[in-house]
């Protein structure tokens, strides 16, 4: 089986994305040695998900890619965007998902969308997957699965939270999973087959 490595600390996304590679073998992070944040320095999905992949490809020579992500909220003019990591100044996610819902008080505009870029360094080529989730945010909190801004987003088409919905249907219609479809779907049908 082909191995891949998921330039990731992020044990949330590592799980979904493990749920969507059969037939792949995923590394993480600890499995090839590299202990070190990977720093995101830029203000685009792509340049940060680029900056994680070739830090990953420089440092094991193994095919990789990175996922970043976010979400952004059309009230708050595409906020938290790029910063959604640490929005409200820390790494945390109650406190960033507190920041969404105070600077939406009394807004009628509730809608926003989830984004994913991935970078894919493979064979020393880069290639970049995308996927968009459209919906809305509520106005507290619901439910206790997924990670970050989950409890408050309904993805568009259902009534429930990502933080309510199974993962399987998370991985059906959200940014990550749209995004690792494309992917997957790359991957395995290249000339050379995983
Ligand atoms: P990254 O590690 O810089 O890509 O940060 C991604 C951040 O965006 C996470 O820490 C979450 O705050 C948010 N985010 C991205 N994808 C999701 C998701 O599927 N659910 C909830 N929050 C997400």
């Amino acid at each position: 089986m082909q191995q891949l490595v998921i330039a990731s600390n992020n044990e949330h996304k590592i799980g979904e994305i493990k749920a969507m590679t059969e037939g792949i073998e995923l590394l993480s992070l600890k499995d090839i040695g590299f202990s070190q944040d990977i720093p995101e320095p830029f203000h685009t999905f792509e340049e940060n998900a680029l900056a994680k992949a070739s830090a990953i490809y420089q440092f094991s020579g193994k095919n990789v890619f990175a996922d970043d992500s976010g979400l952004c909220v059309n009230a708050l003019h595409g906020a938290p965007g790029v910063d959604s990591a640490h929005y409200s100044g820390e790494r945390d996610d109650e406190k960033n998902l507190q920041k969404v819902l105070q600077g939406l008080t009394g807004a009628e505009d509730r809608s926003a969308f989830y984004k994913a870029v991935i970078c894919l360094v493979w064979d020393g080529e880069v290639y970049y997957f995308e996927g968009i989730c459209e919906g809305e945010i509520i106005t507290g909190k619901r439910g206790d699965s997924g990670f970050g801004y989950d409890p408050i987003f309904i993805p568009a088409g259902y009534d429930k939270t990502f933080a309510e919905l199974p993962l399987n249907i998370k991985n059906q219609v959200s940014h990550r999973g749209k995004a690792v479809m494309k992917m997957v779907e790359f991957l395995f049908n290249k000339e050379k087959p995983l």
